[in-house]
């Protein structure tokens, strides 16, 4: 029988325990993923006892009011605090999802916070994200047309429509990182985030690049890695259907 061992440095240990100071009677357990490349050692799960009594809604509440209050050590991305720029996105209670967004009275029993799944993690909950945008550059996601023009740029009704379901989204990455194809060959695989923007712009029917766009990511690594698994799908937490526009780009390529 093969036996896998992790190498002894990327073992998660138990880590420090945080007592509740207040006295509070509604008290939650917070388990978070920690993990400091300066100091050498291995990750490790902090747990954390919160006051429930005087704390928001959302689990970035919660991780704001441990910071504040009990740990100022702990790293994690946060800036708009209403789902729109993406960069709270962490792994709470099993699921990719938005911090700022996910009510942490939806987690039963413990509150496990990691970062995203089979991201190199850059410290505590940060995950690196360079190779992901790197991606995002290659289907060059921005209006192209041959002419400068002066003029406003117009688009019928039912073309604007198209967008619907794919301007929304806001480059979290929560899908790509609940993607078994993006985890195994996310070196090659662009990915559903990345498909999803590119079929963006190939059916903006301003865009005067489409042919070259379909040709780009024609690819049997950066796009037919898809095997409509759909925990992208699942995953997205703007509710957006990134392997239907992967499959839209496969159908236009078959039928091109
Ligand atoms: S449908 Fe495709 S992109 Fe979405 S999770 Fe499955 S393999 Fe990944
Ligand atoms: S499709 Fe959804 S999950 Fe994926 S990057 Fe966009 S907003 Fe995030
Ligand atoms: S902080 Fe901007 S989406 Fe959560």
């Amino acid at each position: 029988m093969v036996q896998i061992n992790l190498p002894q440095n990327s073992k998660v240990e138990k880590g420090k325990f945080f007592k509740d100071k207040t006295g509070s009677k509604n008290i939650r357990k917070v388990n978070i993923y920690r993990w400091d490349p300066s100091t050498g050692e291995n990750p490790r799960i902090d747990t954390y006892e919160v006051d429930m009594d005087n704390c928001p809604s959302k689990v970035l509440d919660l991780l704001n009011k441990i910071k504040n209050e009990i740990d100022p050590s702990i790293a994690y991305r946060r800036s708009c605090a209403h789902g729109v720029c993406g960069s709270c996105a962490m792994n709470m209670d099993g699921k990719n999802g938005l911090a700022c967004t996910k009510p942490h009275s939806e987690i039963k029993g413990d509150i496990n916070i990691y970062p995203l799944p089979h991201l190199k993690v850059l410290k505590d909950l940060i995950g690196d994200l360079s190779t992901l945008y790197k991606q995002y550059e290659s289907v060059e996601p921005w209006l192209k047309t041959a002419s400068e023009t002066e003029k406003e740029n117009i688009q019928s009704k039912e073309d604007r429509a198209k967008l619907d379901g794919l301007y929304e989204c806001i480059m979290c990455a929560c899908c790509s990182t609940s993607c078994p194809s993006y985890w195994w060959n996310g070196d090659k695989y662009l990915g559903p985030a990345v498909l999803l923007q590119a079929y963006r712009w190939i059916i903006d029917s301003r865009d005067e690049d489409r042919k070259e766009r379909l040709k780009k990511v024609a690819d049997e690594l950066k796009l037919y890695r898809c095997h409509t698994i759909m925990n992208c799908t699942n995953a997205c937490p703007k509710g957006l259907n990134p392997a239907k526009a992967i499959a839209s780009i496969k159908k236009m390529l078959a039928t091109s």
